[in-house]
């Protein structure tokens, strides 16, 4: 093995445990003991945007999914599991979905080329595009265009996290949970708040909301 980048990359741990345990010997033990993390992220797998970095949190404090385009869907058993874990277990009083400018999934999903596999996963962002096309078509560049379906594809998430059973039983047990979406912008850092959360069904449409007995 020569690739020294892979090698630095163990040195680096080696580094930062040292620098961990010389500002606070036990931190490793106490971190060990378990996790009550008041922070659910679901966040877009592109490697610059790092939940604990961008938001100044410390590891264990976010507990984290990601995947391309920061998507909530309905089969994908990843995604419901974490969820399920993270209100159920770890009782999170927050669940953050954070997109961001420039992000490839949604760029990809605003053209016409097929891209194999990963048609399957953005035909969802489709979809939030041809809900909103009128919206879109008013503006005038592509630029904007593709800026704003970054925002309402985030907005589509965080409704479609409110649909799931999972959000809505822990809102009918009253644990105070909330529902955000947020966008990054790549170029400058800044983290922008959609406004679009959510502590009860009170948004959404009707046909959405389930009967669930308090728990
Ligand atoms: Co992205």
């Amino acid at each position: 093995m020569k690739n020294t980048y892979y090698h630095q990359l163990l040195e680096n741990n080696k580094n930062w445990v040292k620098n961990k345990i010389d500002k606070d010997p036990t931190y490793f033990e106490e971190l060990s003991k378990g996790q009550k993390p008041p922070v659910l992220w679901i966040g877009c797998a592109d490697s610059r945007v790092p939940a604990n970095q961008i938001t100044g949190t410390l590891p264990g404090e976010i507990f984290v999914h990601r995947n391309i385009a920061n998507m909530v869907v309905h089969t994908d058993m990843n995604m419901l599991s974490v969820l399920d874990y993270a209100v159920n277990h770890l009782k999170v009083k927050h669940i953050i979905v954070c997109g961001h400018y420039g992000c490839g999934g949604v760029e990809a999903a605003m053209q016409n080329k097929s891209l194999g596999l990963i048609n399957k996963w953005i035909r969802n962002i489709k979809e939030v595009y041809k809900e909103n096309i009128t919206e879109l078509n008013k503006l005038d560049s592509d630029k904007k265009r593709f800026d704003r379906l970054v925002e309402l594809n985030v907005k589509a998430q965080v409704y479609d996290l409110a649909k799931t059973s999972i959000v809505q039983q822990s809102w009918k047990n009253e644990t105070g949970l909330e529902i955000h979406g947020w966008v990054y912008g790549l170029n400058d850092g800044i983290i922008k708040d959609l406004k679009v959360s959510m502590d009860s069904t009170a948004h959404l449409d009707d046909i959405f909301t389930l009967d669930l007995e308090k728990k």
